[in-house]
């Protein structure tokens, strides 16, 4: 992240109980303009409260939030105009049509009557629900409920998107579609932060990730950087020979005892070692020597899923 990189979100050592519950604990992250971050946390971690207070519908007990350089607790109507806010639930319109629907908030944000049909059918265009124009919310998919509920949050145009699970219940083909659309979102200039107890759904999609649990920042940094924190001087390999698993495997512990091989296929092993003086190729070089035939090595890193498991505890509070 370079110096002049503006921030959409700068958070500082924000705090917020409920009771004796501390549901943010002295939070601090940024989300540079024009990203898409994820906001990662399980069950409980704390991540609809953070929301709530960057759109303002909260108050924080200690702590600021600063949306494009201007502070909730001073400039709350400002920032309003200025973000829009998809939350967990969808509410219940159960008489409304689609149309009407999202008339009705674009008028709340007082858009006048003759420029809200051209937004609302670019809006419908956009989410792919132009068919839907006239159909009851009710009568929608989720997935569909998930894109108009997204499509409320863009009535007003906002800079900056703060959406709270919106992948949830979908099923893989919804997702997709859905990330493909936050992408074009992203294209159009808006900044995104995202919210997900799934770390692979955003994998793909985020260029940073904010880590919380129990209410306290873990991680907060690239997603493949997230993966270098984890593996620190793991190596891991895993190698494909002509010859079987065992014979690769007899040879590597022959050789020396800090490289760990495991068998994984009747024909692939897992090579794995804390010792950055070894190089891959060192690995390839000997059995390539005890005349083991090489059909595939990879390199393999940590995933999203590893990373998550090893950063959080897994506490639910
Ligand atoms: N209004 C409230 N009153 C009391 N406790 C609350 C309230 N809102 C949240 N909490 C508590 O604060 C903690 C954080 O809750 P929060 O909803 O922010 O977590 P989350 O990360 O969004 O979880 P999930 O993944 O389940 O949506 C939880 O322990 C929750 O029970
Ligand atoms: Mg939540």
């Amino acid at each position: 992240m370079s110096e002049e990189k503006k921030m959409a979100i700068d958070v500082k050592n924000l705090r917020k109980a409920f009771g004796n519950k501390i549901a943010v604990n002295n939070l601090s992250f940024q989300v540079p303009e024009g990203s898409i971050t994820g906001f990662i946390g399980p069950n409980g971690a704390g991540k609809t409260t953070t929301l709530r207070i960057l759109c303002t519908l909260l108050k924080p007990d200690l702590g600021s939030v600063k949306i494009f350089d201007l502070d909730t607790s001073t400039s709350a109507t400002k920032i309003r105009h200025q973000l829009g806010f998809m939350p967990d639930y969808f509410g219940l319109y159960d008489d409304m049509e689609v149309y009407e629907y999202l008339d009705f908030f674009a008028a709340a944000y007082r858009i006048a009557a003759h420029r809200r049909g051209k937004l609302v059918d670019d809006i419908l265009t956009l989410l792919d629900l132009t068919a839907k124009k006239h159909s009851l919310i009710n009568e929608l998919s989720r997935g569909m409920q998930q894109r108009l509920s997204l499509g409320r949050a863009l009535v007003h145009d906002p800079k900056l998107l703060l959406l709270d699970e919106p992948a949830s219940g979908l099923d893989p083909r919804a997702r997709m579609e859905l990330m493909e659309l936050l992408r074009e979102l992203r294209r159009m200039g808006k900044t995104i932060f995202i919210s997900s107890h799934i770390l692979a759904e955003l994998k793909n999609l985020c260029d940073f990730v904010v880590i919380i649990e129990n209410g306290k920042k873990i991680y907060n940094g690239t997603v493949s950087d997230a993966a270098t924190t984890v593996e620190g001087d793991l190596s891991r390999i895993q190698i494909t020979s002509a010859q079987d698993s065992q014979t690769v495997i007899n040879i590597l512990h022959a050789w020396r005892d800090d490289v760990k091989a495991t068998l994984k296929g009747e024909k692939v092993t897992l090579v794995e070692y804390h010792n950055l003086q070894i190089k891959s190729s060192d690995i390839i070089a000997h059995l390539v020597k005890n005349d083991i035939q090489i059909e595939e090595a990879a390199k393999i890193s940590a995933n999203l899923e590893d990373v998550f498991m090893s950063l959080t505890k897994g506490g639910i509070s």
